[in-house]
């Protein structure tokens, strides 16, 4: 229909060229992106930390010749370099524009009308937006209060389960040997979401040798100081990867991503002391924040999960945000009185304790 003769019309008909799901889609809502300077940003839990001076060499020396050129459709370089940190194959891995373009590739690969995909909730926001845009049904078994695997994940019969652990926004993380029984009852694709692992004591590395039906998820936003870039990738039996290389796009991360990928993913020793950091401030920021007055969970990601014993989080979120600090709250049952908070610099944490503590005092 030509747009002239549109005046008039009401939205519902410009709608009608979506399928039906994507008419109804509540599209995913990422975090807040602030644009004004001096803004205190812990709620997209990005790394405080800038990306190792090994990625921003790489970055320097970008040739023309790698632009005019389409890129490795494979990604070799990085499998190789990823392929040697996790003692696996190159045929192990395979290159995504994000973690996130993964988690669509899997729902494509595995699920439809026919075939559930199945996750603990709540857990990340993207799952069921992707089950709806595939048209698929999502079963959502929901978590204790404390964040333990439910058993009735194992009996959904779905095609694909997710686990994303460590848990966002939970924080929290569920062990090897659960993970490994359940991948081990389940007769669908296991995808462990371990875009946090970074910041956890273990991760589920070790299930890819094991089984055949494992797909870890890794992502270089957060551990690498890399969201910009968008960059992530799959770890799986080399069959489950050549599955899934069918459905990727021929070139979906360019030149400049892999180069300054494999960069970042070769310096582990700049990667870990940038970790190190990060646990010593989560640890400190929970410790101030359970004085003066938050429940706050033991996490093992670089972020936290609190909720105060008498001031609403909504309350909190709002005067923060007047004050130019950002941390994530969400009106979703089971969170909504919880602040998800990034773990910032040591002074950027300082800021947001002096601004809660005042919020505090003032009620
Ligand atoms: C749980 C979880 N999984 C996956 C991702 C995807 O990360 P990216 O696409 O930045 O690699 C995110 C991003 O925030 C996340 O929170």
């Amino acid at each position: 229909m030509k747009n002239s003769q549109m005046a008039g019309i009401n939205e519902q008909l410009t709608m009608g060229y979506f399928r039906e799901n994507v008419e109804k889609l509540k599209a995913y809502t990422p975090g807040f992106q602030p644009k004004q300077p001096g803004v205190i940003k812990l709620n997209t839990n990005e790394n405080p930390y800038p990306p190792s001076p090994m990625v921003m060499q790489a970055l320097s020396q970008i040739q023309p010749e790698q632009l005019r050129k389409y890129p490795d459709p494979h990604a070799d370089a990085f499998r190789q370099a990823a392929a040697q940190v996790h003692s696996v194959k190159p045929e192990n891995i395979m290159c995504t524009n994000g973690g996130d373009e993964l988690l669509g590739m899997a729902v494509r690969a595995f699920c439809d009308e026919n075939r559930p995909v199945a996750y603990p909730v709540p857990t990340y926001s993207l799952y069921p937006v992707l089950a709806e845009i595939q048209n698929c049904k999502a079963i959502e078994v929901p978590f204790d209060s404390e964040f333990n695997l439910p058993s009735a994940l194992a009996r959904t019969g779905a095609y694909l389960t997710i686990v994303c652990n460590p848990n966002a926004p939970s924080g929290s993380f569920i062990s090897v040997g659960e993970l490994s029984s359940l991948a081990d009852e389940i007769n669908g694709v296991l995808l462990i979401d371990e875009a946090y692992v970074d910041f956890a004591q273990e991760n589920c590395l070790s299930l890819v040798k094991d089984f055949d039906n494992v797909i870890i998820l890794r992502s270089l936003s957060k551990g690498y100081s890399l969201a910009g870039l968008r960059f992530g990738y799959a770890i799986a039996d080399a069959g489950l990867i050549e599955g899934l290389m069918k459905l990727k796009d021929s070139y979906n991360v360019d030149a400049i991503a892999i180069a300054l990928a494999t960069a970042a993913i070769k310096d582990q020793p700049y990667f870990k002391e940038n970790i190190e950091k990060i646990k010593k401030e989560r640890s400190a920021l929970t410790g101030q924040l359970r004085n003066i007055g938050f429940d706050v969970p033991d996490s093992s990601s670089n972020f936290i999960l609190a909720e105060h014993k008498t001031c609403s989080a909504k309350e909190i979120y709002d005067k923060l945000v007047q004050e130019n600090i950002y941390v994530r709250y969400w009106e979703i049952p089971g969170i909504s009185n919880k602040l998800r908070i990034t773990v910032g610099t040591k002074e950027q944490n300082e800021k947001l304790l002096e601004a809660i503590s005042r919020i505090l005092k003032s009620k």
